[in-house]
């Protein structure tokens, strides 16, 4: 199945008609009438979320990251280095192989808008790493010797290699599982790790900075989420058994994974980020994800450390933590349940 045209002039094809992938669309993108409502809701969250990197307050940060332990700071820029990665892989997938592949026009316009995001979230990346390294190179490089980073980040980019390597429906319908993963699950160990740190007092911008990340990654869960909600509607014959089963599989190897990371980084001794609790909690993010695209958990756990959730809220610190110019961005916060 070939990319879309850019200008098909030839299209009939009507507002009712437009579907998520596989459509015939004109090329216009014609928001004034739209068929998937969602796509304009969480457009409009996403324009009211905008935020700036450069905005977030680092100088602290750089004076607490002199006296954290040797363990604090090797999880500090394993973190920082595989969150660089995965928003440099999204910034080019969603653009170059994500949206050709869409036919909706106004859930083109929220990838796009997704990549600016990754984009941005890439520039908050240098903003950190300035902040506290002279030599920004050792954190950039950190995958080129770090066998278990290199071993995340090959293993994220093979999925992807791999699904769009042949374009079919179903692989697209896997794609989307993919960006769900990666949105839903792939960043989590390293959020909690450094909300962990500001948790005990340290490296508080850089937590501050990781809220407005997460907050726009929570957006790309729903965007994806909807998209197979959608689709599975529209479509139910590409959710076949080989479909979800491979889908499964991808939720079970990325939580291995992630797993996985989350206990190399913290080395199970860092400020109660234990591997029990890593292990447990990624397994409850997995059943969460599944279950908000309507597929079944496979853990049935429950969450291990709650106080992550309230401390990932933009509302739940104490007010003088951070510059006032920064809490005038958080213009409330996101629930899973708003879509
Ligand atoms: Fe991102
Ligand atoms: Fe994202």
């Amino acid at each position: 199945m070939s990319r879309k045209k850019i200008y098909n002039p030839l299209s009939k094809e009507g507002v009712d008609d437009r579907s998520i992938i596989s459509g015939n669309p004109t090329g216009l993108v014609e928001l004034t009438k739209v068929k998937y409502q969602w796509a304009i809701n969480i457009w409009d969250l996403m324009l009211a979320n905008t935020w700036f990197p450069k905005e977030v307050d680092m100088t602290t940060d750089a004076r607490d990251y002199k006296s954290l332990s040797v363990d604090e700071k090797r999880m500090y820029d394993l973190v920082l280095s595989q969150l660089i990665f995965m928003d440099s892989i999204q910034t080019n997938q969603l653009q170059d192989n994500i949206n050709p592949f869409i036919t909706a026009p106004e859930i083109n316009v929220l990838v796009a808008r997704q990549s600016f995001e990754e984009a941005l979230h890439s520039s908050s990346y240098a903003v950190m790493v300035e902040s506290i390294s002279q030599n920004t190179e050792e954190i950039y490089d950190m995958w080129r010797k770090d066998p278990i980073l290199y071993r995340k980040n090959s293993y994220i980019a093979s999925v992807y290699d791999e699904l769009v390597s042949n374009p079919t429906d179903e692989m697209k319908v896997l794609a989307m599982y993919a960006v769900q993963i990666l949105e839903g699950i792939y960043f989590y160990s390293g959020f909690t790790a450094m909300y962990t740190l500001a948790r005990a007092g340290k490296m508080l911008g850089s937590a501050q900075m990781i809220r407005f990340i997460q907050r726009d990654e929570i957006s790309h869960l729903l965007m994806f989420q909807n998209m197979l909600n959608s689709l599975r509607k529209e479509r139910p014959e590409l959710f076949t058994k080989a479909v979800e089963d491979r889908a499964y599989q991808m939720f079970e190897d990325a939580t291995k994974m992630e797993i996985e990371w989350g206990q190399h980084i913290s080395n199970n001794k860092i400020l109660g980020f234990t591997d029990q609790i890593i292990d447990q909690y990624i397994k409850y993010l997995c059943d969460n994800r599944l279950k908000a695209v309507q597929l079944k958990p496979l853990y049935n756990v429950q969450h291990p450390i709650k106080w992550v959730d309230k401390f990932s809220q933009f509302n739940e610190q104490k007010s003088n933590f951070f510059e006032s110019t920064v809490s005038n961005y958080s213009k409330g916060s996101l629930s899973f349940d708003d879509f």
